[in-house]
């Protein structure tokens, strides 16, 4: 298995499943907004998830059921202006497809059509395989998403570690087993056993995304805002942290407040 990184001048869903079959691992990372997109872009991170998670860190709420399609259209379409090269994967919102199959290609549709977006992600596994199988009739690629699924935290009740149990571990690898066999392109996984994460990458030929999932996930995804330190309460055992953004802007902030104060800010060089 060569290890040699091939240069891919735009990142697409094949890329993707070329990666993990030459044993390079995928690189992923949140953005919701123009300027961060443009930075994260610039970087080469193949994928980037406009992922729900906005509702936490974008807008303060306390879990990703809130946010809404027209809201996730909005951060999706600011990030796809921005970027030239990564795969841009949007989240599809809580309650825009696990009810109704054709409710859930409506707002596939709107997403890309209204984002211009390259693919959809959505939460689940054989309880959706309907919603799944329409989007992708309409040749809307799709990402599954298994483990620890932020919008069903009302049924786990904790973010805690899934599949720890041989019978979820064993639902899991079918569920991965099934959206491969639908058509989907990538499967995050989330907060599981690292030995199951190999299991399901080793039973799957299409790319597992870990988030708190281990070293053997075929790639690896964080949010952006956890990435660069600018959440300073979130610490689980899966992040590292890059920066200390919260305590590097809170002092630049300090520091202009101070300069304003002081007069010091503007000089005479900084005026007209
Ligand atoms: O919404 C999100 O940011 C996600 C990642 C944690 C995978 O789904």
């Amino acid at each position: 298995m060569s290890t040699a990184k091939k240069e891919y001048k735009r990142v697409t869903v094949k890329s993707l499943v070329d990666m993990k079959k030459h044993g390079e691992k995928i690189s992923m990372l949140t953005a919701y907004d123009y300027s961060m997109a443009k930075i994260v872009d610039a970087a080469k991170v193949d994928v980037i998830l406009v992922g729900d998670s906005a509702s936490n860190v974008m807008a303060g709420y306390e879990t990703t059921l809130p946010i809404t399609l027209d809201q996730m259209i909005y951060h999706a379409s600011s990030v796809l202006r921005a970027v030239k090269r990564a795969l841009v994967v949007v989240d599809i919102p809580f309650g825009s497809y696990q009810s109704d199959p054709k409710e859930a290609l409506r707002s596939a549709i709107r997403i890309m059509k209204e984002s211009r977006a390259h693919a959809v992600k959505v939460e689940g596994g054989e309880e959706i395989k309907e919603s799944v199988k329409r989007i992708l009739n309409a040749g809307v690629p799709v990402m599954g998403h298994l483990g620890l699924t932020p919008q069903a935290i009302y049924k786990f009740g904790t973010y805690t570690v899934r599949a720890k149990e041989e019978e979820e571990a064993k639902k899991l690898i079918a569920d991965a087993k099934l959206l491969e066999r639908l058509g989907c392109f990538a499967i995050v996984l989330e907060k599981i056993p690292a030995e199951l994460t190999k299991r399901v990458s080793e039973s799957i030929s299409i790319p597992t995304i870990g988030i708190g999932a281990g070293k053997h996930a075929d790639g690896q995804v964080l949010v952006i805002h956890d990435l660069l330190g600018m959440t300073h309460e979130f610490n689980p055992r899966f992040l590292r942290r890059y920066m200390n953004l919260y305590e590097e802007m809170g002092n630049a902030i300090s520091q202009y407040v101070d300069d304003v104060k002081s007069k010091d800010f503007p000089n005479d060089e900084e005026q007209y």
